[in-house]
This record gives C-alpha cells, structure tokens and sequence, in this order.
C-alpha cells in the first residue's frame, strides 16, 4: 500500500510517502528559525507558515518516491494532539486530497505514531518490526513527556505522562533564562560537553514518586531562584557550561530512572525511545547504558526521527489500514487535545 502522510502538529511541515512499510521520502521543512526570535513557537505563524511550506513539501516528498498522485493508494494526517490551527492546516490539505483522490483518509495520533519511530531504520529506511516485543516506550519533546507501555503493535497503554512542563520545555525555558537562543536542547546538550554534572545539586522531581508520571516545573523554578540569587556567575562561561551539565544531569536521571523502572515492573525486555529531546547525547548514552547494565534490548529512534516528521505517522497509517482500522470520515474535526 502507498500512504502519502502530512505531519503539521507543532513547528516542522512534513510530508512522507511510506508503501509497505518502507519510507520512500520523508521531506520535514523545519520552521525553527523563524520562532526563534520569539523565543517559543508561534501557533498563528506555525499556521501560515505550514500553509506556505505544504504544497512545496509535498512535491518535494512526491518527486523524490517518484510517487504520481494518482498511485497514492490512501492519505494520512495527525489529528492530534498539537497545536489546533497547526493540526487544521494538514488535517484539511490531507481530506481534500484523499476527497479527490478517492482513496481513504486516515487521521492518527501524533503520540501514537511517535511509538513507532524508533522502528523505523536502515538505509533507505524501513520500518522493522521483526525485533517488536513488548517495550516501554518513552517519548520526550518540547510539548510532551511520557511512558506507554506497548504491548504489541496497534496495542499499547499509557503509564503516566508529564503533570506540568515537558523535559524538552524545561531544557529551553532553563536556556531562556541563560539567554540561550530557542530551542535551547541542542545548545545546551553541547555546553553540558564541557561542563561538571556535578557542580551544582538541582531536584530530581518525582524521581522516588511510585508513579509513572513526571514534572519538570520545579526544576525549571529552582534554577531560576538560583540564577536570581547568583546574577554575578552569569558573566562566566565555565559556569554557564556547569549549569547546563547539572541541569541535564537532573532532567536525564529522572528520565532514565524512571523509564527502566518501568520497564522492570512490565516485565518487558526492550525499551524505546524517541521525541526531540532523544537527541540528546548524554540521554541516549545514560539510556544505553543503563539497558546494557539491566539486560533490556533498547531501540533509540535514529535521530532524524526522533523529531517531528511524517514518516511515522505514515508507518502507523499503513499498519491500521492493513489490520483492518476502518478509515476517518473525511469531515472529521482535528483533536488538538486527544488522547494515547
Ligand atoms: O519532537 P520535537 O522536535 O518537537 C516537539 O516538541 O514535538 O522536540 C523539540 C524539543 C525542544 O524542546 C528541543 O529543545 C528538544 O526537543 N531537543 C533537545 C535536543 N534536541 C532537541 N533537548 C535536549 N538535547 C538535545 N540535543
Ligand atoms: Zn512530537
């Protein structure tokens, strides 16, 4: 089956086409440049830029599987959760083309087809679910912060997510404050290099709480009574480097901590992981090795796919629609809000 598949939920526009399980193209236009300035994405120049960037996009991704419509055999879109006029943009453009096309529409959720990024591997990429067992999957980005445990393809049950603040929205509310440029991860992933984790001792929230869900306001509220307390240490790099290493250490402990204890009490033998802030170095490093020390099999997504990008929601369109998920009404409503 051909799956012609729109990701418009945050900042990145992208378009895949996927058929039978192998990624064809997979064009991801990133809009991070233009809400830089304003420090945080922009949900009404999100929208008009996903406007501008869809149809481009999607020749782009079209030419390079050379795909003709005509051969897309069904459309796919997320339909939530994410930003509403985001969501609207690809919602819409992927109805109206499976409208004209005549072929079936399927709308996916943007969590859910996060779940399968990290079987998506090789050169050209092909979704790989020969090694698929049960796994915990933790999923980590700018908007959201979750364990699911995944029980079989198309089966999956949510095991606590982030009451407040994302771990990637703390990295870069912590670089605000630092006067780092947005998204801060990145930058702060590459001072932390050359920075001591140890130099300053900042909570590891909910680290001991028995439950499965997360919270990184505290520590984001803590490093900023900290700074106000210490202005004068601002005007080093060495400390600057010390922080984003502390901070990181904190967000990564809990992170992994709790992902495989998790993963010990499901009884499973291997952990995924994707989403923006499984990018991070000393994440997929401390990950590694604490699946290595527990004997779990981990499958981290490739980089390129731990970010937002159309080639897993084509991946999950296509699993659905060859196990028998009936299709979406074309006038379905997006649902910026749905739930895993
Ligand atoms: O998945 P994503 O592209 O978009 C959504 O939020 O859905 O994730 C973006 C987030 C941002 O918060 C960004 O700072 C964070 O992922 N991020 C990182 C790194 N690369 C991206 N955080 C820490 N270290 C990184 N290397
Ligand atoms: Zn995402």
């Amino acid at each position: 089956m051909t799956v012609l598949a729109i990701e418009t939920s945050c900042d990145e526009t992208s378009v895949a086409l996927v058929r039978n399980g192998n990624i064809l193209s997979n064009i991801v236009s990133s809009q991070v440049k233009l809400h830089a300035e304003y420090g945080g994405v922009v949900p009404e120049l999100a929208a008009r830029e996903h406007l501008r960037n869809l149809l481009p996009v999607a020749r782009s991704a079209l030419q390079e599987a050379s795909v003709k419509p005509a051969e897309v055999e069904a459309v796919a879109a997320t339909q939530g959760p994410g930003l509403p006029s985001a969501l609207l943009v690809g919602l819409k453009a992927a109805q109206a083309v499976a409208f004209a096309l005549g072929k079936p529409f399927i709308g996916v959720n943007h969590h859910e087809a996060h779940l399968y990024s990290p079987w998506l591997a090789g050169q050209p990429p092909r979704a790989d679910f020969n090694a698929f067992k049960p796994n915990i999957a933790l999923i980590a980005s700018g908007g959201h912060t979750m364990l699911v445990e995944v029980q079989a393809q198309l089966k999956h049950r949510l095991l606590g997510s982030t009451l407040d603040d994302a771990a990637g929205e703390c990295f870069d509310k912590v670089g605000k404050m630092l006067g780092l440029a947005y998204p801060a991860g990145p930058l702060i992933d590459r001072l932390a290099q050359s920075g001591n984790p140890a130099a300053f001792e900042f909570p590891r929230p909910m680290l001991d709480d028995p439950s499965d869900d997360f919270s990184f306001s505290g520590l984001k509220t803590s490093v900023r009574y900290f700074l106000r307390d210490h202005p004068e240490l601002l005007h080093s790099e060495q400390f600057v480097r010390d922080l984003c290493a502390s901070v990181q250490a904190a967000i990564v402990d809990v992170l992994v901590a709790k992902t495989i204890r998790a993963a010990k009490r499901c009884a499973v033998k291997c952990i995924t992981a994707s989403g923006g802030v499984l990018c991070n170095s000393t994440l997929r490093n401390r990950l590694a090795a604490a699946a290595a020390t527990d004997g779990f099999m981990l499958r981290l997504a490739e980089k390129t796919f731990c970010t937002d990008n159309a080639a897993m929601v084509g991946v999950l369109a296509e699993l659905k629609l060859t196990h028998g998920v009936q299709p979406t009404d074309l006038d379905a409503e997006i649902a910026p809000s749905m739930s895993l």
